[in-house]
Parts: C-alpha cells; sequence; structure tokens
C-alpha cells in the first residue's frame, strides 16, 4: 500500500490503472468505512482511499479544529483491509487559492441537514467533485449512514454526466444498534449508553408508519417530543420517499425513516429503509 499526499504522486502513480475504486473519507477510520473498502475491492482491481477532513464542509461553530484525526492507527488499518494506495493531502495541497468555484447542490441540500448546516453539502460536493477529477475513479463507494449525502454525490454524478459508479454501503452499527460514526468518540459514558435510543426511536417511527399509521407529522413530532424529554436536542425526525428525499407523496411506498440529534455537543445521524 501506498501513501502518498502530493498530487502530482498520485497523478503518477495512478497513470498506468485501468480501473479504480475510490472511497473517500476525513479518516478516524471504523468498521463502517473499512466495509467501504471491502465493496471497493469487489469492483476494481485498484483501491484509493482518501483521508482528508475537508474544511469546506464544516459550519463556522462546527467541529473542524476538533475532528478526530489518526493518521497512522488509519492507515494500518487501510493496510489490512486491502487498499492500494491512501491519498492524504494538507488543506495547501488541496485548496491553494481559495476556492470560488463550487458544485451548487440540488434544493434537498437545503433539507434535513442542510437546514442546521448551511453551505454543508455545497462544501462536500465540491471537494468530491475536485477528489473524483484528482483519483479518476470508475467506482466510488458512499455510506448509506450519511444518506442525504450519498443522494446529493448520486444527482452529482447523473446531472454532471461524470462516467461514474455510485455505490451505496450498508450503514455498519455497533452491537447496541448505534451507527458507526467518527464522531461518537466526543460521548462520554453515559451519552454513549443512551446514544443507541436515536435508532430505536427510527425502529419505532417506521413500525408507527408500517402498522397504518397515516398521520407522518404526528410520528415525527412525537418522537421528536419524546426524545427531547430524554435529553436529546432534535433537529430533526422525518419521514421522507426513499427515492427523492421529499415529503412522500401518499402513492410511495418506499421510504425512509431519518433523524438527526445532538447529546450534550455530539450530533448524531441515523436513518432506515423501509417499505410500506
Ligand atoms: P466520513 O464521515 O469520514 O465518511 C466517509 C464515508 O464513510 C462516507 O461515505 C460515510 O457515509 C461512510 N460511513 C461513515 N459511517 C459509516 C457507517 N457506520 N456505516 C457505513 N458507512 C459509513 O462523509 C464524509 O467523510 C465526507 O463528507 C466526505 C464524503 C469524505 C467528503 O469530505
Amino acid at each position: 500500500m501506498e501513501i502518498l499526499r502530493s498530487i502530482t504522486e498520485l497523478r503518477n502513480r495512478l497513470a498506468r490503472e485501468t480501473g479504480i475504486a475510490f472511497v473517500p473519507t476525513m479518516g478516524n477510520l471504523h468498521d463502517g468505512h473499512l466495509q467501504l473498502v471491502k465493496i471497493a475491492r469487489e469492483h476494481a482491481s485498484c483501491v484509493v482511499v482518501s483521508i482528508f477532513v475537508n474544511p469546506l464542509q464544516f459550519g463556522v461553530n462546527e467541529d473542524l479544529a476538533s475532528y478526530p484525526r489518526t493518521p497512522e492507527q488509519d492507515c494500518a488499518k487501510l493496510e489490512t483491509a486491502g487498499a492500494d494506495v491512501v491519498f492524504m493531502p494538507t488543506v495547501e495541497e488541496m485548496y491553494p487559492a481559495p476556492q470560488q468555484i463550487m458544485v451548487e447542490p440540488p434544493p434537498i441540500a437545503d433539507q434535513l441537514c442542510g437546514a442546521m448546516r448551511p453551505g454543508h453539502f455545497r462544501g462536500v460536493a465540491t471537494v468530491v467533485l475536485k477528489l473524483f477529477n484528482l483519483v479518476r475513479p470508475t467506482v466510488a463507494v458512499f455510506g448509506k449512514k450519511d444518506f442525504q449525502q450519498l443522494f446529493i454525490l448520486r444527482a452529482m454524478a447523473q446531472q454532471l454526466n461524470l462516467p461514474i459508479t455510485i455505490i451505496g454501503g450498508e450503514t455498519v452499527r455497533e452491537s447496541d444498534g448505534l451507527a458507526m460514526s467518527s464522531r461518537n468518540a466526543y460521548l462520554n459514558p453515559a451519552e454513549r449508553l443512551e446514544a443507541p435510543r436515536l435508532h430505536r426511536a427510527l425502529l419505532q417511527v417506521v413500525q408507527a408508519a408500517q402498522s397504518g399509521q397515516h398521520d407522518f407529522a404526528a410520528i415525527e413530532t412525537q418522537t421528536e417530543q419524546y426524545l427531547t424529554q430524554l435529553g436529546w436536542i432534535v433537529d430533526y425526525i422525518a419521514i421522507r420517499s426513499a427515492n427523492t428525499l421529499l415529503p412522500p407523496e401518499s402513492h410511495e411506498r418506499e421510504l425512509i425513516a431519518l433523524g438527526a440529534a445532538r447529546l450534550g455537543k455530539t450530533r448524531l445521524i441515523d436513518n432506515i429503509e423501509f417499505a410500506l
């Protein structure tokens, strides 16, 4: 496995590859990330993983400075997982000049997580397009844990005619149901015990919808109140179309329950796809 930090080295190393599967990350890798590497392995002879904490996608009051950075451990895990190339650029390498050309994501980027994090998906789409142009993969793998991100990046690939197949990997969870996330490291022991409740609450949302309760707004509000009473600061609980991420039309059967909520200073997100 090669660890490359400069764009020149990366381009030279990848020039001779015919098929590349790419997994972009911000590092502090866990089994969720490694699952994506495993999927990537099945799709191309060369697997590239990037580790880059992208300032463009963090809001001014967010955790850019404190985001966990563990490059040595990450590279050891990637070696075992079978990555061929790790691209770990500096901020200066990725943004030698202020990034003024930006990818304008679709309107859905202003809803759900985007409503709480203005500009977030613009920053994500812009860095991912830059990384795509550097790595030039045939396949790119993203996690369903960040379903809205996957949705927006699929739309970007389609609408900008990128010659890249976007693959979604299932959410990898801890044994108690908590979705794995680099941000779980921020949780204190009491918060860690409470954290799986977000997933359990979403399972209850799914059950309510599937048992014939048609008033989705009521389910959402009840679940938000339930979590709030238990000390969570809820950003949203939402039942949406899994195909558009918009509030579902009455005929839609492929749905998704999504939630974002904070425990102390840690913001957690999760979702469950389901059918009616
Ligand atoms: P990061 O949070 O490091 O996540 C990298 C990839 O891992 C994303 O596609 C994310 O959805 C996936 N992932 C995270 N937790 C997962 C889990 N528990 N199960 C399955 N997949 C999981 O997402 C980003 O970085 C950035 O926004 C990025 C796309 C790299 C752009 O900067």
